[in-house]
């Protein structure tokens, strides 16, 4: 996820750049850079870090010119660094570009123009589609066609600005997958990833649709397929406010965030499977492959959400690598001398790739001589740089406090490691190619429960009041209780536990009463019929429920006060599902409490200290 901008006309468009820059950089930070011509030469700066950095450099250059492009880095591929931020050109600095997106056949692309005598200068998977679209302007076609050409090889996602020092009277744009809008002005046009960075100059914006590609010059517009069909496009009127926009229209980052996980998770797979074989392709374990497939126990450490993903884990690779799975708390793995093992393979998982106890953990196992392994975020954060090895999960930048997508692209990494070890032990392809089906059809389910969201907050209404709240799921839905319940404290500010549903009778059900609501994860599994009778020793005791059951299952809503359903999957792949009511149960509960849903009290987005 990166932030793009663009700007063609009369004014000297090196401010304009910087200041959607600015706005742009919530998307991606690890580096910017712009890209003008000038009497038809390219000048590219770029700086790692953040935008005033990129800014900085700028004014000791003191740049004019009329056409530009800029853009705001999330890597995806390579680290952060100069040599990786964008713009990306050719190899005689005429044509150069932006990309935010992820581009799946790159390493394909990149052979092949490899042969032809391409040099590569960053590691990303952008630079492919400068080279490409090189190679047929060097053929004869002019920047559109070459543009539309290239983009039908490329597979993946884009969005695009291009400019091309022989053609200095246009930006050529394109988009699939990635968001891209236009900006009508009065002798200028614009071009952004999304209109907070262009709305300070413009309401009258063009959204372009996947495969559409666009020619911007300071007076015209005009809109193609990538197949050169000629289309009309409607210019809309922007009635948000700049704060809205930022927040994609949502009242809160979390609740964008919730809403971002289609396509969050959408991302953590692309490009991830390969159909025929019924596994899994991760580029950043390929080193390792063979030691973790023979690894004799397998440890994952974290903190928070990410410990919970990490027991989802253990239950995933128990139960499909047959490989012993322990899971352990960065902050007691660090200080408690832990027995490591020749055979040892270490997970480490961070969203932010920075957690303190989560990276001494890490460092404590490395110097013990353990294969350690990083499930990551934030590309180029230290846990991914330390790690011998490991895998990002392309959520894009999570802002909300409560992490959430971030979660769900977690599992989701964790389960095509799962098919990566099982499909080289003993995994079949047709079981294999079960659970890789079922893993690409979870972005159009869980938008399906994202439809819920009314009824969720209908719900939340009855139990704003609720002082303590009590999570109950089995199997791999015990982890998805604990997430239920954290989520639920740190922005509710609610107390709540999460519990293996069977150990409520073991201490937690003295605590029911009427005044204890209490939330059952129920998906229809193999322990379904257990956790109806737990259900029961609830309702006999008053308790308020509700449950989180499958869409077939009619029989629950009889015994419960609630029930939000969601569509059924595997077993290993429910919790990606079953999260999401409760990520917005918690959130509606906190907004209706009225308290800082993105900002929690007393806590930080990223613990980097003990
Ligand atoms: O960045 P990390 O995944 O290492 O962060 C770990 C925890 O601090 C984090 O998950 C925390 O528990 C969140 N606030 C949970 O929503």
């Amino acid at each position: 996820m990166c932030g793009i901008v663009g700007y063609i006309g009369n004014k000297n468009c090196v401010p304009i750049l910087i200041n959607g820059l600015k706005r742009l950089e919530y998307r991606g930070y690890d580096s910017a850079g712009i890209g003008i011509l000038t009497d038809d030469n390219a000048i590219i700066v770029k700086q790692k870090g953040k935008v005033s950095l990129l800014e900085e450099k700028i004014e000791e250059l003191n740049l004019y010119s009329n056409i530009g492009i800029g853009h705001t880095r999330w890597a995806t591929h390579g680290i952060p660094n100069e040599m990786n931020a964008h713009p990306h050109s050719n190899n005689d600095g005429t044509l150069f570009l932006i990309h935010n997106g992820i581009i799946e056949n790159f390493h394909v692309l990149k052979k092949g123009l490899l042969k032809l005598g391409y040099q590569f200068k960053s590691e990303t998977d952008s630079e492919v589609i400068v080279h490409l679209i090189d190679s047929f302007l060097k053929k004869g076609f002019d920047l559109t066609k070459s543009v539309q050409l290239a983009l039908n090889e490329v597979e993946g996602t884009y969005g695009l600005a291009i400019v091309y020092s022989k053609e200095p009277d246009k930006i050529v744009v394109a988009r699939k997958g990635s968001p891209l809008v236009v900006g009508i002005g009065d002798g200028e046009n614009f071009v952004a990833s999304d209109v907070s960075a262009i709305l300070a100059y413009t309401k009258q914006v063009i959204y372009l649709e996947d495969g559409e590609v666009a020619i911007l010059k300071k007076d015209s517009f005009s809109a193609k397929t990538i197949y050169d069909k000629e289309i009309e496009k409607e210019v809309h009127e922007i009635t948000m406010s700049l704060d809205e926009i930022d927040r994609g229209g949502y009242a809160h980052f979390m609740l964008k965030e919730i809403m971002e996980q289609p396509e969050t998770v959408r991302n953590s797979i692309r490009g991830r499977i390969i159909d025929e074989d019924g596994t899994s392709i991760l580029g950043g374990l390929s080193d390792v492959v063979n030691e973790l497939t023979d690894s004799k126990r397998i440890l994952i450490t974290a903190c928070g959400t990410s410990w919970h993903a990490g027991l989802v884990g253990e239950y995933m690779f128990e139960q499909f690598c047959r490989i012993p799975t322990e899971v352990e708390y960065a902050s007691e793995f660090r200080y408690r001398n832990p027995i490591i093992e020749k055979n040892d393979a270490i997970f480490f998982i961070s969203q932010s790739g920075e957690t303190a106890d989560t990276l001494a953990a890490m460092r404590e196992a490395k110097m013990k001589g353990a294969l350690v392994l990083g499930i990551c975020n934030v590309v180029g954060s230290s846990i991914a740089r330390e790690t011998n090895a490991g895998v990002y999960t392309h959520a894009g930048p999570e802002i909300g406090v409560a992490s959430t997508k971030a979660f769900t692209s977690q599992l989701t990494v964790l389960a095509l490691i799962t098919l990566l070890i099982a499909r080289r032990k003993n995994l079949s392809r047709v079981d294999g190619k079960t659970i890789a089906d079922e893993l690409k059809l979870i972005p159009e389910k869980i938008e399906k429960i994202l439809k819920l969201n009314n009824e969720i907050e209908k719900i939340a209404e009855e139990f704003k009041d609720a002082t303590n709240f009590l999570y109950l799921g089995r199997g791999y839905n015990f982890p998805v209780a604990l997430e239920g319940a954290l989520k639920m404290k740190e922005i509710s500010y609610i107390h709540a536990e999460g519990y293996p549903a069977a150990e409520m009778k073991h201490g937690p059900i003295a605590l029911i009463d009427e005044n204890m609501p209490v939330v059952f994860i129920a998906p229809k599994d193999s322990t379904y019929e257990k956790i109806i009778s737990n259900i029961q020793e609830v309702k006999a005791r008053g308790g308020r429920i509700i449950a989180i059951a499958n869409e077939d299952d009619n029989e629950i809503d009889k015994l419960v006060d609630y029930t939000i359903k969601v569509p059924q999957t595997i077993r290993m792949l429910m919790p990606i599902l079953t999260v999401i009511p409760l990520q917005l149960l918690a959130y509606h509960i906190a907004v209706k409490k009225g308290l800082n849903v993105d900002q929690p009290r007393n806590l930080a987005k990223s613990v980097t200290v003990e």
